[in-house]
């Protein structure tokens, strides 16, 4: 069944897919943006059918950017490919990003989470957002892609230009095309230096070794470079800030976290669960496609409310509450089927040693509530700051 709720719009800062209450209409809304997808269970099938295909490529031409590079790029990425073709493009980097790479890094994460932690001054109230948060993943891709350390910031401001596409806000067209434009240049050259260098055991290298080997086509190994690029840092950054935000909230939870750190990885799903950073993931339907009794007709515009589907209570009993012993915990923040995010591991574990750092050092931390500042925009939950007194 589907409800039609006129003026539902899974994208408006007070959302009802954000607060709450939609779902008690009906697991399928249809309103001004199209069909928004409210339960765990449809949400799960329509991720996990090919015959909704992701909507970024719409989205730019939507935004005018119909032909060029950056819709080349787009046409050809992983994000938008299929069947055989995304499984070749995906299988080999997936690969190299499984549990040997991440457990790893989490070493260097640690180095790197000291060194900019130590850029703080803990007598006084700490831009934990600012310091922490928006440097991290930058750092991290930097380690990982073996690009130089200084290339941080620049990292971390192409991964938020490029992706705030998602904003949806037409009039940041500009600025996301010349991020893309210097994104691909500085990965041409940053390849073209690694070539002539030789290579090493990072992830360009292993991409560029790909190719070597007749695997990737010189546009492939671009496409796959500059797609790891463009997600490498915006949302690792604010689901950061989501995740210590609420753990040092909920005091008895922290506390039990103080405790026992061997609960941080769950508690940190349990966040990703309560405040998904993409609170939508949006498809469009290729083909007609029947749905719960509702024939959902091809070029529709589908949105998956993460949000709520991490909240039907249906999927999760008592939805609303921080639960720690929480079994079955499988929120869909990263997605699900052949999509979900290939970064899911990495992401984790930045996010588990971000916590640990505080829980180890300053156990008796606490948000300063007058300079934090956080919610949703465009369907994707931010963290604008967030201010903490370091205590230890
Ligand atoms: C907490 C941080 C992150 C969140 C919440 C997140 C979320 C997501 C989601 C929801 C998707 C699916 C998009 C869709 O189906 O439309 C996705 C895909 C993807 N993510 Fe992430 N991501 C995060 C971090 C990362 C990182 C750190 C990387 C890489 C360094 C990464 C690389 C990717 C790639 C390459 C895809 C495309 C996979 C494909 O299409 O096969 N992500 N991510």
């Amino acid at each position: 069944m589907t409800t039609t709720l006129p003026h539902f719009e899974p994208f408006s800062p007070d959302a009802l897919a954000h607060r709450g209450g939609a779902l008690a209409e009906g697991p399928v809304a249809l309103g001004s943006a199209g069909y928004t997808i409210l339960n765990f269970e449809l949400a799960t099938t329509v991720l996990r059918d090919s015959r909704f295909q992701n909507a970024a490529l719409k989205l730019m031409e939507d935004f005018g950017i119909t032909d060029g590079p950056v819709h080349e790029f787009r046409a050809h990425s992983l994000l938008m490919a299929e069947g055989r073709r995304h499984l070749r493009l995906r299988t080999p980097l997936a690969r190299f990003m499984g549990p040997a790479t991440v457990e790893n890094i989490r070493g260097i994460l640690r180095e790197i989470i000291q060194d900019l932690a130590a850029a703080l001054d803990p007598s006084a109230p700490v831009d934990f957002h600012g310091g922490i948060d928006q440097r991290l993943p930058a750092r991290v891709y930097c380690y990982l892609a073996g690009a130089p350390v200084e290339d941080a910031a620049k990292v971390a401001r192409l991964s938020e230009r490029t992706l705030s596409l998602l904003n949806r806000d037409p009039s940041l067209t500009p600025v996301i095309v010349a991020a893309y434009d210097e994104l691909f240049a500085y990965l041409r050259d940053l390849v073209a230096r690694k070539r002539a260098q030789g290579l090493g055991e990072d992830m360009l290298s292993f991409l560029i070794a790909q190719h070597d080997a007749g695997k990737l086509s010189e546009e492939e190994l671009f496409n796959e470079a500059a797609a790891m690029l463009e997600a490498s840092s915006v949302n690792t950054t604010h689901q950061t800030g989501l995740v210590v935000w609420t753990l040092l909230r909920d005091r008895e939870v922290w506390q039990r976290l103080v405790e026992d750190p061997a609960l941080i990885p769950a508690a940190m799903v349990e966040v990703l669960r309560l405040y998904p950073r993409p609170g939508v993931v949006s498809r469009i339907a290729t083909e007609d496609v029947e749905l719960n009794g509702t024939v959902i007709p091809a070029g529709s515009d589908v949105h998956v409310a993460v949000w709520s589907a991490n909240r039907d209570p249906a999927r999760f009993e008592n939805p609303a509450e921080f639960v720690l012993e929480r079994e079955r915990n499988q929120p869909l923040t990263f997605s699900t089927g052949s999509h979900n995010c290939l970064g899911q591991g990495l992401a984790k574990v930045e996010m588990e040693e971000v916590v640990r750092y505080l829980v180890e050092h300053f156990p008796n931390t606490v948000v300063v509530e007058e300079g934090t500042d956080i919610g949703q925009a465009g369907g994707r939950w931010l963290v604008k700051s967030l201010t903490v007194d370091l205590k230890p």
